[in-house]
């Protein structure tokens, strides 16, 4: 074990009677912010611990964060002085929503130290032995963590989840995939503002307007969400055999990710089958996964849905919503869907990252477990 504080021996874990203590690196940004959100009264998980860069160090978190939610910043998180960005003092479980360039520094110096890293960042997502997951599609690749060298010396692991607009297309595709196989992707998307984290995309630049370019972005979304849909291959992931091509946007919504998306199957599918197969998907039934939707991919029917506004939040933003399910002139089918960028496509995304890895025993060991109970 390196510098991280094991489970047991910090003065906040007293104090937090049986709960698994976070630290969040990062905790000022959008994603940040979500986290404390998210966490205020999470069952299983508290806020322990928040860092984030040197202009934010040593003040109290309510000093340095644009509090920028629709639900009060909750008190004993004002309260709590922001740590600098470094393993000595964080706790074991570390959510990290900081940038790819920083992360790909830093992250590895919590992993080394003991912490299990649980990354939003794109720095690690496609390294061979780093798992990229969505706990609905591809839970086995946790394996990957038993790859990694610090897993050895220290304890301590990466695991990340995908980018904001992966998320919602391979939890779409997955059902598909599986009951009829996948052949060729095109996805257009329609991304929220809050994506960019914050203050993000200048208003002069985004107001009455549509940014045709998100740096990275389509890149990412090729190579993530076929290495999402790949199979477990020994020692890494071997990344689904389709073709993809992505567009990405930037559009003035807050919250909310649209996507449009033309698909073509291995073999023919009815609508009926395709609707049967989304509604049918609930890969995480019976494990009370706190953060789990009960239907991950939700149907909407009416013509003109989903929409941002009206969809974003169903299941607390942990579900994903699609609609107008239609034939395809050019592949087989096409569709609209919608997801909660920074809800499911972020920090909900890690935290049921958290949830699926302590319910596996990989999140603290069994003495601390047995220890905390
Ligand atoms: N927003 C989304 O929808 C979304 C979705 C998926 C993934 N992500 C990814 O999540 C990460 C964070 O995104 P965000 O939208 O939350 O960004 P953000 O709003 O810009 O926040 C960045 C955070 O990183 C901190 N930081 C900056 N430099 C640092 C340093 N040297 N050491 C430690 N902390 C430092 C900032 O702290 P200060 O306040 O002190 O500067 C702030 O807390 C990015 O990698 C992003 O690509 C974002």
């Amino acid at each position: 074990m390196g510098n991280c504080a094991p489970l047991l021996y910090t003065e906040k874990f007293t104090t937090m009677q049986n709960k698994i203590p976070i630290g969040i690196l990062g905790a000022t940004g959008m994603v940040g912010q979500r986290y404390i959100q998210l966490l205020e009264d999470h069952p299983w998980f508290e806020v322990a611990w928040l860092a984030a860069s040197d202009r934010s160090s040593g003040k109290t978190y309510g000093e340095a964060a644009k509090w920028r939610l629709d639900t009060p910043l909750p008190e004993r998180i004002a309260r709590m002085t922001v740590a600098p960005a470094e393993p000595a003092g964080a706790p074991r479980v570390i959510f990290a929503s900081i940038d790819a360039a920083i992360a790909r520094e830093m992250e590895p110096k919590f992993a080394e130290a003991g912490c299990a890293v649980l990354s939003n960042s794109s720095a690690f997502r496609m390294a061979p032995n780093v798992p990229l997951v969505i706990p609905e599609v591809n839970a086995e690749h946790l394996h990957l963590i038993e790859e990694q060298p610090s897993r050895k010396a220290s304890g301590g692991y990466m695991v990340t989840n995908p980018n904001c607009s992966t998320i919602g297309l391979v939890m779409a595709l997955k059902p598909l995939a599986e009951r009829f196989g996948l052949e060729q992707i095109f996805v257009s998307t329609m991304q929220a503002v809050s994506g960019a984290g914050y203050p993000g995309v200048a208003s002069m630049d985004i107001l009455d307007n549509v940014v045709p370019y998100i740096g990275g972005e389509e890149e990412k979304m090729e190579a993530e969400t076929l290495k999402l849909l790949g199979k477990l291959d020994g020692h890494s992931v071997a990344p689904l055999a389709a073709g993809i091509t992505a567009h990405c946007n930037r559009v003035p919504v807050v919250d909310g990710h649209t996507e449009c998306v033309s698909i073509k199957l291995s073999r023919k599918a009815t609508a009926e089958e395709i609707l049967a197969a989304w509604a049918e998907y609930k890969p995480l039934a019976g494990m009370n996964l706190p953060f789990a939707p009960v239907q991950p991919v939700q149907f909407a029917a009416q013509p003109d849905r989903p929409q941002p506004r009206l969809d974003r939040n169903r299941e607390k933003g942990m579900a994903v919503t699609v609609g107008r399910l239609r034939k395809c002139s050019l592949l087989d089918w096409k569709f609209v869907l919608l997801s909660h960028n920074t809800v499911r496509g972020a920090a909900g995304a890690t935290i049921l990252n958290a949830e699926l890895l302590a319910s596996l025993g990989k999140l603290e060991t069994a003495a601390e477990t047995a220890a905390r109970a």
